[in-house]
């Protein structure tokens, strides 16, 4: 039986310093603490975060830590960066840290050296993304390859299309990478659209080889490629990235183009993994070697820095502050970057399937709330659609915002005197500052407002938010900011006593797609499945498809 948190001596003290803080406006604690801007600030590698906006006193801060301690939050980290099967209804390692390990730093896991391991494969992998560059690797025809098509999904999907995009100014032009999820056939047959399959090189990404989505698309991919070139070409168009070699052959593709990575990387935290090849394809091995070197930067940070000042376990503490004192139900994650329109989405896996849990590691059940809902799209344009909710809704939604100093593709304003990215953060730190502190009925009153518009103009503020500023949008930033939010969600779920690496939640729906499938195309023809309204639903579908 694991020991129940919420009836800790430091989850109990926390209770008792949120009547204390609750009702205290964002306002009154600056103005009772004016050096908290300052210093309620934490370094992170080139990250320089700002947690001062929260809800939260200094002794709240305090008591947030001692939780964290409670828990036993550096046993489990150093357990984990140790090789132990912290994944335990797994019984697996959880090594994504070694991924990132430079040359010369050891990591055993399971008897075995996981950085020599990492290094054989980025090796490999910088081989070949080496030659697709420079057009060593031919397609069938003798052709350049111009695009590669990744096919996967989840976290052989979401990570490489966001991570992608977000560096789309350290691509190569001359190759394009396109990201196949979706079994519904619109997303392969659009990214398909206008291809030469003499120039198109699919990767097939699946940590599993078994997943249902990818193997679909794989085979439809492997058809049209087939049809235009021949089975012969499909050895120098397609290879798979994988930890099952045994099923990446039965799928027919040769092992010698498989990149292969293990069972200790768990689907949502593998972009740094071989999963990462199509990005590394585009943007070259060195800067990949940047996107680790940046992750490692936040590993170290996390491994070493007192807990007073680490800065994933505060912003994890502050998670749970909010879900579990002040019952918030989700965090929006606000980038102000446009190439970062696909983080919130690649966080929502990262927390969602890690921390959406209720038991704890034991199976007992657990006591609180777990699994921080994340949401969020880049700013500005968020600012024009839910923002008004942020501000003025009756829903406590603490926010985080992303920006950086110096923009990839700066443009002048229209009067010429300034940039656009001095815009984009003059808005991202408006909305943090009125989030905030918000303005008064009197306030409001004072400017000779029509009395009937004042409680409708009003800004209550007291909403939290992080600040999260970086230098620029750079592979090593990048990493930087992964790593800051995956070790966030272990943390949180060393508190709630999860096993933030496991998803069995995901199955059954897959098992009973796959039982449906045959009702739906009339092969089967059951009484029942069980459930008036799946039966309905079967008839009503089968009347109308094609
Ligand atoms: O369905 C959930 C999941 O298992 C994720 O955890 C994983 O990222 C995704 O499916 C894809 O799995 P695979 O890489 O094995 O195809």
């Amino acid at each position: 039986m694991s020991s129940d948190i919420t009836a800790s001596a430091a989850w109990q003290a926390l209770q008792t310093n949120h009547r204390t803080v609750a009702p205290l406006h964002l306002r009154q604690l600056f103005a009772e603490d004016p050096a908290r801007g300052r210093e309620l600030t934490v370094q992170v590698a080139d990250l320089h975060i700002d947690y001062s906006k929260h809800r939260v006193t200094r002794e709240t801060l305090r008591l947030l830590v001692d939780l964290a301690r409670a828990a036993g939050v550096p046993q489990r980290r150093d357990e984990m960066y140790s090789g132990k099967h912290i994944n335990t209804s797994e019984d697996r390692a959880v090594g994504h840290i070694a991924l990132r390990l430079p040359v010369g730093e050891q990591l055993d896991i399971d008897g075995t050296d996981a950085d020599a391991a990492v290094h054989d494969v980025l090796r490999r992998m910088g081989e070949f993304a080496d030659s697709v560059r420079s057009g060593a690797w031919r397609g069938a025809t003798g052709e350049r390859i111009t695009t590669v098509v990744n096919i996967g999904i989840g976290g052989s999907d979401l990570g490489p299309d966001m991570v992608y995009r977000a560096l789309r100014h350290y691509a190569d032009p001359e190759i394009e990478a396109r990201f196949v999820s979706n079994v519904d056939p619109a997303d392969l047959v659009s990214k398909l659209a206008g291809l030469d399959p003499a120039r198109t090189l699919f990767i097939v990404a699946s940590k599993t080889f078994s997943t249902l989505e990818t193997l679909t698309n794989a085979t439809a991919a492997r058809r049209w490629l087939v049809a235009a070139l021949g089975e012969d070409a499909v050895a120098k168009h397609f290879v798979a990235v994988s930890t099952n070699a045994e099923r990446v052959a039965a799928f027919g593709i040769d092992t010698a183009h498989m990149f292969g990575f293990w069972d200790w990387v768990g689907g949502r935290y593998s972009v740094d993994s071989a999963i990462g090849l199509s990005v590394m394809v585009t943007i070259g091995k060195e800067r990949f070697g940047e996107f680790l070197s940046g992750m490692h930067a936040v590993d170290r940070h996390f491994a070493s820095e007192p807990l007073e000042s680490n800065g994933p376990v505060l912003l994890a503490m502050l998670g749970v502050w909010y879900s579990n004192f002040f019952g918030a139900e989700s965090r929006v994650v606000l980038p102000y970057s446009n190439d970062m329109a696909r983080f919130p989405a690649y966080l929502q896996q990262l927390t969602m399937e890690s921390n959406g849990k209720s038991v704890r590691a034991d199976g007992t059940p657990v006591t609180s709330s777990t699994g921080e809902i994340f949401w969020g799209e880049p700013g500005t344009n968020g600012q024009h659609a839910f923002y008004q909710l942020l501000h003025q809704g009756t829903r406590l939604i603490p926010a985080d915002f992303v920006g950086f100093a110096r923009s990839t593709d700066d443009l002048p304003t229209r009067d010429g005197t300034g940039s656009m990215q001095d815009i984009l953060m003059s808005n991202l730190l408006a909305q943090t500052k009125v989030l905030a502190f918000g303005k008064t009925a009197e306030e409001i009153a004072a400017e000779g407002t029509d009395p009937k518009l004042v409680p409708h103009k009003v800004m209550p503020g007291n909403r939290p938010s992080t600040t999260i500023m970086a230098p620029e949008l750079t592979p090593s930033t990048m990493g930087q900011l992964i790593a800051l939010y995956e070790h966030q969600v272990f943390v949180e779920g060393i508190i709630w006593g999860i096993d933030s690496f496991d998803q069995w939640g995901v199955e059954l729906g897959k098992q009973q797609a796959l039982a449906l499938m045959p009702l739906l195309s009339g092969s089967e023809n059951p009484e029942s499945v069980g459930d008036s309204s799946t039966d309905a639903l079967i008839e009503w579908y089968r009347a109308r498809r094609r």
